[in-house]
């Protein structure tokens, strides 16, 4: 179903993979997972390693699972569900509804995480580093108008510990 590649084979242009085809954040385990559209986020190299950074505010109830657990994953879906499945899961909240049935996504229980079984891509990523934006560390301060009402994202860079694609 999926082959694991090494993430310097990842044949995507990250910021059109985050900004134009979003990601699905999902943290937890078979007991009990969330998953919510991300947009914002990134991919590169820190501390020597391969991670991902992602940003979630403190309200989201994907915050609640990635606060309680040491990793997450990061899944693209291929182009034709990017409507449907971010359509709910970019506008409502697990608080209120099952995500998973309402999609129709498949869950697949990896050790360390769950992502889907209609991925493309998944990256398991493994918490490294946590912490809050803060409005006096914004050189342009413009941004904290545009974006924020108070609500500043947690930011979450975690190491990719494993990568798959469908095969
Ligand atoms: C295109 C798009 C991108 C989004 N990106 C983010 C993001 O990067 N961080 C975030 O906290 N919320 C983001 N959201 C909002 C969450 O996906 C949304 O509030 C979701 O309903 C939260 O679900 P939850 O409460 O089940 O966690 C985005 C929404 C959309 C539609």
């Amino acid at each position: 179903m999926f082959k694991e590649i090494d993430v310097r084979a990842l044949n995507e242009n990250p910021v059109e993979m985050i900004d134009g085809r979003w990601l699905l954040l999902t943290a937890g385990d078979r007991n009990g997972y969330n998953m919510m559209t991300a947009s914002w986020g990134m991919l590169g190299e820190l501390w020597n390693k391969d991670v991902a950074t992602v940003f979630v505010r403190p309200q989201r109830y994907t915050y609640t699972f990635m606060e309680a657990q040491p990793y997450f994953t990061v899944t693209v879906l291929p182009d034709s569900m990017k409507q449907k499945v971010h359509g709910i899961c970019g506008s409502q909240s697990g608080r209120d509804i099952d995500k998973t049935a309402a999609t129709g996504l498949t869950p697949v229980f990896d050790p360390h995480g769950v992502y889907f079984e209609q991925a493309e891509i998944v990256l398991v990523c493994r918490k490294l580093y946590a912490d809050d934006l803060r409005p006096e560390k914004f050189v342009d301060t413009a941004i904290i108008e545009q974006c924020y009402r108070g609500d500043f994202h947690r930011v979450y860079v975690g190491e990719i510990e494993k990568v798959l694609v469908k095969a």
